[in-house]
């Protein structure tokens, strides 16, 4: 087997997290190059890694010859033309959420990657929770019924701390919305389907953070109809005191059908809560021991805490389609669908209207 050569574009805070250790787990995979605008950053990930390509400048490591694909990490608004350049270099590209700035920036670069034949991958991380993966499994054979209601709800205690590019609308694009309510917008797309239309409105209750303004939304809700007929309440917020953060704070999502509910909590990655129409109320549904890792993964789910370790099957993912050649999961054309969603968002909070969503392929 050929080894599939990577190059990391952003070496901050989600590459260390989950894309090198999620790519030291796939074999015959190795990363050849690093780029970061930062030179400490920089220098900190060649240290880390013992890679030695490395440049403060994208266009000279999407170029090389012995790069096979690229792992974008950066700010939300260099995704695009970071991925644009790659892909004219004819890489394969897993880019991180939220895909680009606007709907018509992501549906280039799908348009661009199908073009060009490479494969394209959104970093939607959270559809790699065991208890995701198993909730779709049965939803999609039929246990749900026809949807009645969908509801997610996001609740972090980030307080007034300055967050740095995600609090400048210019760099991030929305902030709340695009960070954490986008995960939750894809999961509707998979749980339920696309969206026909939808209100929403946001919040900046800290116009400065951290001694520098912010003029990103803290808070998020969206009230949405499918096109399937059912409804969704979709709440994000930064600001719930005392929640904490990441996974020990709440991420839930509920979904009631004609024949039962279903409750996915990230926390509690090997469960779910189901209860039938008419029935006794919800009980504790556990999720299969084949749906703990991606299908195919290397990873041991045993080892290292499993709701940080999900989320190196993307990695795993990535590579198994590069190989074989087939459509990531989730596409730039999930990316871009749930960009949509946040284009409507932000059009519906500023003219207080809802806002239809144009039927997609
Ligand atoms: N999928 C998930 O669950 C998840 C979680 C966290 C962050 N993210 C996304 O990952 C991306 C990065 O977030 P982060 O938390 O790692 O941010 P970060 O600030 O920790 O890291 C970003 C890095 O990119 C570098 N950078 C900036 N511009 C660059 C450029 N033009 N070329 C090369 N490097 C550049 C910065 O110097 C920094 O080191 C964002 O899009 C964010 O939304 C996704």
């Amino acid at each position: 087997m050929t080894s599939l050569n990577f190059a990391i574009i952003g070496c901050g805070g989600i590459t260390l997290q989950n894309h090198l250790p999620g790519l030291a787990l796939c074999p015959d995979s190795k990363v050849v190059a690093l780029c970061d605008t930062d030179p400490a950053t920089l220098e900190r990930a060649r240290q880390q890694t013992g890679v030695t390509v490395t440049s403060t400048r994208y266009e000279e490591i999407v170029r090389r010859d012995e790069v096979h694909a690229v792992i974008i990490a950066t700010p939300n608004f260099t995704h695009a033309p970071i991925a644009l350049a790659a892909i004219a270099h004819g890489k394969h590209v897993l880019c991180e959420k939220p895909l680009a700035l606007n709907a018509a920036d992501a549906q280039a670069m799908a348009d661009a990657a199908d073009h060009a034949g490479v494969r394209h991958m959104t970093a939607f991380t959270y559809r790699f929770v065991p208890a995701m993966r198993y909730l779709r499994d049965l939803v999609q054979r039929g246990d749900l019924g026809q949807p009645y209601h969908y509801r997610s709800c996001r609740l972090q205690d980030w307080g007034t701390r300055n967050l740095g590019w995600r609090q400048v609308k210019q760099l991030a694009g929305t902030g709340e919305l695009g960070d954490m309510l986008s995960h939750r917008i894809d999961f509707a797309h998979l749980l339920v389907g696309p969206m026909k239309r939808l209100v929403a409105n946001t919040r900046n209750l800290t116009p400065v953070r951290g001694g520098a303004p912010n003029d990103t939304e803290d808070w998020v809700g969206l009230l949405a109809e499918f096109q399937c007929g059912a409804s969704g309440v979709l709440e994000s917020s930064k600001l719930a005191s005392g929640r904490n953060e990441s996974w020990r704070s709440l991420d839930s999502v509920e979904i009631n059908g004609s024949e039962r509910s279903f409750v996915f909590i990230t926390g509690q990655w090997d469960r779910l809560q189901t209860g039938k129409a008419g029935g006794p109320g919800l009980e504790t549904l556990p999720v299969p021991r084949a749906c703990w890792t991606w299908p195919g993964s290397p990873r041991d789910p045993s080892l290292g805490d499993p709701l940080v370790s999900f989320r190196y099957d993307q990695a795993w993912e990535f590579v198994d389609a590069i190989r074989n050649q087939r459509p990531c999961v989730p596409t730039f054309h999930d990316g871009a669908r749930a960009q949509a969603v946040m284009d409507a968002a932000v059009r519906s909070a500023e003219t207080k209207q809802w806002v239809d969503l144009r039927a997609r392929s």
